[in-house]
């Protein structure tokens, strides 16, 4: 698919707003991100054929993600937010201070780790934050570094949820092997650090298990999906920005690496309907 196909109301090649991530999980990101600017066109990109990101190294995350940076900027994005932690995690910092540059200074790519860091101060009260994510971002200390960067009073406890996201893919989200495995990992992090009361959702997939995590945290542990989070500060950064994107159709192109009949009927997971979804190559 060329930008070609996509002409704007103006009669222009459109610049969608661009939404990464390894496979489905981004979707919860976007969902939020259309909520808050339903005005916007956007392409969002699923590497589903490579995915799961999250138990891969740190230079094949890099090297993915940025496959799948310039195949979103080809189509016409100036602008691609990498709704993924563990490309955040890994792959952006490097993007932006090596690739960017050479590729077009004038384009941007943002990720979900700093928004959601940035909101912290209206979250917690005793500055003792947990974070929950594939063991990928947790092993990556991303989260660590970026929170003692800004908030250097905080502590901050990671755990690795190695279980989650295949509960989620699996369909088992509902089910009560689910409630052992997410008592479990709630349990382990509590023990790190018992004074944790602001507990971040530092993976896309995991919004599904919200109402489980909610179940197992002490009474009082607030429980922070980014989401909504991640799409006001896009909004914002928007408003300050505006050349990014460029008025096209308001809508939603779905594009998978893998089987693009598999991706429609995934998505109804975490968008709560089936969407059709065109299979492109990197
Ligand atoms: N979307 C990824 C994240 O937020 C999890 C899925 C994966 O491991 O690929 O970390």
């Amino acid at each position: 698919m060329g930008r070609e196909d996509r002409p704007s109301k103006a009669g222009r090649p459109s610049a969608p707003i661009g939404v990464f991530d390894s496979g489905y999980g981004g979707l919860t990101v976007l969902k939020e991100i259309m909520r808050v600017m339903p005005e916007q066109e956007y392409l969002y990109l699923g590497d589903n054929a490579r995915a799961p990101y999250g138990t891969r190294s740190f230079d094949i995350v890099y090297r993915f993600t940025l496959d799948a940076v310039k195949y979103l900027f080809e189509q016409g994005c100036r602008l691609v937010v990498l709704a993924c932690n563990t490309a955040s995690a890994k792959a952006l910092r490097n993007i932006q201070m090596l690739d960017l540059p050479k590729i077009d200074p004038e384009r941007r790519v943002l990720g979900v780790i700093r928004p959601t860091v940035e909101k912290l101060p209206q979250l917690t009260r005793n500055g003792h934050i947990g974070v929950l994510g594939t063991p990928g971002t947790i092993q990556s200390q991303s989260y660590d570094l970026e929170i003692q960067k800004f908030f250097p009073q905080y502590t901050v406890t990671g755990h690795g949820c190695p279980m989650w996201v295949p509960l989620v893919e699996n369909r088992e989200a509902d089910t009560p092997g689910a409630d052992y495995f997410v008592e479990q990992e709630i349990r382990r992090l509590m023990r790190k650090d018992p004074e944790i009361d602001t507990i971040i959702l530092g993976c896309t997939h995991y919004p599904l298990l919200i109402d489980k995590i909610r179940q197992y945290v002490p009474e009082g542990v607030r429980v922070v999906p980014q989401g909504e989070i991640v799409a006001e500060s896009l909004k914002e950064y928007l408003q300050r920005h505006p050349g990014l994107t460029e008025n096209g159709p308001s809508k939603v192109t779905y594009l998978t690496t893998e089987s693009a009949e598999r991706f429609g009927d995934m998505a109804s997971l975490f968008l709560g309907k089936p969407v059709k979804a065109q299979r492109v190559e990197l």
